[in-house]
């Protein structure tokens, strides 16, 4: 097999893909990665989809000036809104996105009631809507966008009184009404498991996504034949687009338990750049 050491592409509207990245780099040593938070815009679920659609075809465009051999797209968000388009415009280049795991939530559950976080974004996209109607048939959804949650991770608050109000908010009617599965539908949402999980109860089931989709990339660079055969561990660079990235570095090195270089990138006219 030939060696192709170009780096995969991941990104989000902030640190939540860090959550897919972890799981990517798990899965795949020896790969490198490029990671980029688009702080600049964070949150993107509260925007219009062709809003989100823009920047993430001017990330995905910086991600193949870097000569990216496939791209994740760390975001339920942005692939609600851009994944389709993506294929579409850059037809080359495999992309994984993702999607709410209503499937294996509907295939678990026995009390038939699953419970759903996600942006308004992602309920609105056609995606959810195709998931819905292929496997939730006959499994009753409950759907809470947990406003403010994606703010609270931004800022590293993982057992903050107000983090855990929001999923309070959210959780408790589900639980009232039977939910024995919960589907993470935004990829902030795993950096809150423990708090989830304290709310929840060992009875209910949480589905974070991303060993899925770290196992799909695998399948995706093999089939491609672009795996990265070298031995040696793989390197991954990290951007923000927010003013400020040792802000950025200090909530990551939170989120993943050792330190990170994080460096700046600007947005000028719809294109991504070094400032
Ligand atoms: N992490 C994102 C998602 O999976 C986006 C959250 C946001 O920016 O609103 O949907």
């Amino acid at each position: 097999m030939p060696d192709d050491p170009r780096p995969i592409g991941v990104f989000d509207s902030g640190v939540g893909g860090l959550s897919v990245l972890r799981a990517l780099q798990a899965r795949l040593p020896n790969e490198h990665f490029i990671y980029i938070a688009d702080q600049a815009h964070v949150p993107y679920g509260p925007r219009p989809l062709a809003e989100v659609r823009a920047f993430a075809e001017g990330i995905t465009r910086y991600l193949l000036s870097q000569q990216a051999k496939a791209v994740v797209v760390a975001c339920n968000t942005a692939s609600a809104a851009a994944l389709h388009y993506l294929r579409q415009t850059f037809p080359q280049t495999p992309f994984i996105g993702m999607e709410p795991a209503v499937k294996p939530a509907a295939e678990h559950t026995r009390t038939g009631v699953v419970g759903v976080l996600a942006t308004p974004a992602t309920f609105q996209g056609a995606l959810y809507a195709s998931v819905v109607e292929r496997f939730a048939q006959g499994t009753r959804l409950l759907e809470d966008t947990c406003d403010g949650l994606v703010q609270q991770i931004e800022a590293g608050h993982l057992q903050h009184p107000t983090t855990r109000a929001i999923l309070d908010r959210a959780l408790q009617p589900m639980l009232a009404q039977g939910m024995d599965t919960v589907v993470l539908g935004c990829t902030h949402y795993p950096f809150v498991i423990p708090l989830i999980e304290e709310i929840v109860g060992p009875q209910v089931r949480v589905i974070d996504p991303a060993p899925a989709i770290a196992r799909q990339t695998e399948r995706v660079l093999k089939m491609q034949n672009t795996r990265r055969t070298t031995t040696t561990p793989g390197v991954t660079r990290y951007y923000t687009t927010a003013p400020d990235p040792r802000q950025t570095a200090e909530v990551m090195r939170r989120l993943l338990g050792h330190p990170v270089t994080v460096e700046r990138l600007a947005w000028h006219d719809g294109r991504l750049a070094p400032p």
